[in-house]
């Protein structure tokens, strides 16, 4: 049984991914800052005895080394970090708000770093030895919050912490190539969810199957790629 480690899997896309990957029969690690309080983690718990839940703050150094310390030892096939936020105060010159950019920087770039280090051995010791992340791109209809500097856009604290991720994972790519591990970043296109909001095109439903099935190609074919949920290649 292959097995999936997912961050910020109480809701969102997270959640998706989670129902999806234990419908295909695989073990769900399902990572969460409050996963006692996730009535929606709790009842896929109890509908796969293959699902298990697991407390983690990507920007506390002290959960993400209790939770290494309690999966130690224990192969994970992918790494998928979904979780992230996205600052909406302070977005303009003149009224920055600098503390919502530093959260924006240690959850989406810091905490997937540092988890990744964290659990980089449970990923060697794994067949797929596959990390993943969701970044962001240009939609057609919501164009201001892509990831890639060539966009024209707003949000700098949301749109400069995934422009930072797409660049560290790229460099972790190249570094973790020698050791057959791959790493990737995913597009999942405006999605409704707490984030996206109401108005997005796409469902959850939608988004993570077009991205298990980039996940599900080749490891190393896709590695250093930055794709959209359809499987095409994002602009960096
Ligand atoms: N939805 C879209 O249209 C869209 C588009 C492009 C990219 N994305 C990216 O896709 C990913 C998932 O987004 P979403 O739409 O599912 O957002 P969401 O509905 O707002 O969910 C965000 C998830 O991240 C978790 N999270 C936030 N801070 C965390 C932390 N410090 N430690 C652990 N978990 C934390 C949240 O947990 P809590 O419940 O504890 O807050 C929640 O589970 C994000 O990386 C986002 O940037 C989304």
């Amino acid at each position: 049984m292959s097995t999936i480690l997912i961050t910020g899997a109480n809701r969102g896309l997270g959640l998706e991914f989670a129902h999806q990957y234990a419908a295909d029969g695989w073990e769900v690690l399902a990572a969460s800052r409050q996963p006692e309080m996730s009535a929606d983690l709790k009842q896929l718990a109890a509908q796969h005895p293959t699902v298990g839940l697991h407390r983690l703050d990507v920007t506390d150094e002290e959960f993400v080394q209790d939770l290494a310390d309690k999966l130690d030892g224990k192969p994970i096939d992918v790494l998928l970090h979904s979780s992230g936020i996205y600052p909406r105060e302070g977005q303009h010159i003149g009224e920055i708000d600098y503390d919502g950019w530093r959260e924006a920087m240690e959850t989406n770039l810091f905490g997937v770093m540092r988890v990744t280090e964290a659990l980089l051995e449970n990923v060697a010791a794994s067949q797929r030895k596959q990390i993943a992340a969701i970044s962001t791109s240009l939609s057609l209809l919501c164009g201001v919050q892509g990831g890639s500097v060539a966009q024209a856009g707003t949000s700098y604290q949301y749109r400069s912490s995934k422009t930072a991720l797409n660049m560290a994972l790229s460099i972790l790519a190249k570094e973790l190539e020698p050791r057959g591990i791959s790493v990737v970043l995913l597009d999942p296109g405006w999605v409704k969810t707490d984030m996206g909001g109401a108005h997005a095109p796409l469902s959850p439903q939608e988004s993570i199957a077009g991205m298990r099935k980039v996940l599900a190609g080749k490891p190393m074919e896709i590695s250093g790629k930055f794709l959209g949920h359809d499987g095409v290649p994002r602009p960096w």
